[in-house]
């Protein structure tokens, strides 16, 4: 596991690099460097994945976790279904947040069967929430709230990548990848405050992707229909992983180090999952023959695990926090810190982002501060928020 020093020695790396990075100029689309750049880390990242990640066990070692309690979004299939699994099997208590119930059921149940004679049965249970729907969003965020327990740890891992695929808005009105992906995981991380605040000190873990690097947001065209850019799976993607980075980074800074909750973004690498279900059949036998480069699930998952166990990671949150570091916590596929994209420093987009997602998601600006006050929030989507 990373120590903090290794990671203060990275972000001291970092430092020179900082002023520049603060700029803050009103952009129309990434730069072309930006761009190439991106897309050099994105091949760097496959092709060296495997050698920078070999310090890593497969599966990850687990500190002692019964005690947490822990909401997996996506956990019916690819990395998702091996953080659930792995985290019910050292122990905690396991909520598997899944559009498909009867699918996870069957897993939890083929898994208790794995595990019979091994230790206690695995405390894990299922609740339906589907990130297309912001009614589900909220009525999950109600009923997991009206239990009054505390919850530790909240991985935002559900996410689609629909490549190839043309542009698709979901019912609420909202471009698909960036409802999946970016607004209805915040949306969740705000409405379940109160139950963080709770299992304080507590974690919001977003699945993130190097992806972002290629991405942009226009915080005026979230959902990509004002011409103004030529929609692509990779455009909506790439910006949805962007502004879950930019609104997890404003988060961050919103939080009051008392409330003890830290807000992390981790990429996996890229792993080998259903994700690619939607690339034409040529290029899935591709995929799947590159089995060298790609890592499987249980590999895919380790920098999650590391996030959501590691006991230093709050300590390293804090520092960035005092150190004022515009981008909060992005941990690499190797579970090192690493330096989110140049544009996700880009702190006046952060802060529109911020704005224009909470507006969609129908939550009032100050939702943060009146959570931590202990005072109800209104919310436009689910039944009653008063
Ligand atoms: N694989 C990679 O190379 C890679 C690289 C970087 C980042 N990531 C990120 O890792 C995360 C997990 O992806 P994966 O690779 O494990 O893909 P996956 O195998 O396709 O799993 C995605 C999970 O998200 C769930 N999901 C999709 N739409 C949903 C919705 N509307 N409501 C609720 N759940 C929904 C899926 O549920 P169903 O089973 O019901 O479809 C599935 O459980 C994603 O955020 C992805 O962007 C993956």
């Amino acid at each position: 596991m990373a120590k903090v020093e290794e990671i203060r020695n990275s972000k001291e790396e970092e430092e020179e690099a900082k002023q520049p990075l603060k700029t803050t100029v009103k952009k129309e689309a990434l730069g072309w460097m930006e761009w190439l750049r991106g897309w050099f880390y994105l091949v760097f990242e496959m092709l060296f994945q495997r050698i920078s990640a070999s310090h890593l066990h497969n599966p990850m070692p687990l500190p002692p976790i019964n005690d947490l309690t822990c909401i997996v979004t996506g956990s019916t299939s690819g990395i998702g279904r091996e953080i659930a699994r792995q985290l019910a099997e050292s122990g905690a208590h396991v909520v598997m947040a899944v559009r498909n119930t009867k699918n996870a059921q069957e897993l939890i149940q083929k898994w208790q069967e794995d595990w019979s004679g091994k230790g206690l049965p695995l405390n894990i249970e299922v609740m339906e929430l589907d990130l297309l729907s912001l009614d589900s969003v909220a009525r999950f965020a109600e009923a997991w709230n009206a239990r009054l327990a505390p919850l530790h740890v909240l991985i935002n891992n559900a996410g689609i990548f629909s490549i190839g695929e043309p542009q698709k808005f979901s019912k609420d009105g909202y471009e698909e990848h960036m409802q999946v992906n970016h607004l209805a995981p915040a949306m969740l991380s705000i409405l379940l405050l109160p139950s963080l605040i709770r299992g304080s000190p507590s974690r919001i873990i977003n699945v993130n992707s190097t992806m972002h690097y290629v991405g942009f947001v226009d915080p005026e065209d979230m959902n990509v229909v004002s011409g103004k850019r030529k929609y692509t799976s990779v455009v909506g993607y790439g910006g949805s992983k962007l502004a879950q980075i930019m609104f997890s980074s404003v988060l961050h800074k919103r939080l009051p180090a008392e409330a003890g909750i830290s807000v992390v973004c981790v990429t996996p690498g890229i792993v080998l999952t259903n994700v690619a279900r939607d690339l034409p059949q040529f290029l899935q036998v591709g995929y799947r023959l590159i089995p060298y480069f790609i890592f499987n699930a249980e590999e895919g998952s380790r920098s999650t695990l590391f996030a959501a166990t590691d006991p230093q990671i709050s300590e390293y949150c804090e520092m960035l926090k005092a150190d004022d570091w515009p981008v909060c916590a992005y941990i690499s596929h190797d579970c090192r810190p690493t330096n989110a994209s140049e544009e996700a420093h880009n702190v006046e987009t952060s802060y529109k982002v911020w704005e224009k997602t909470l507006d969609l998601v129908g939550l009032p600006l100050d939702s943060v501060e009146r959570l931590i006050e202990g005072e109800e929030i209104k919310c436009r989507y689910g039944n009653s928020q008063e």
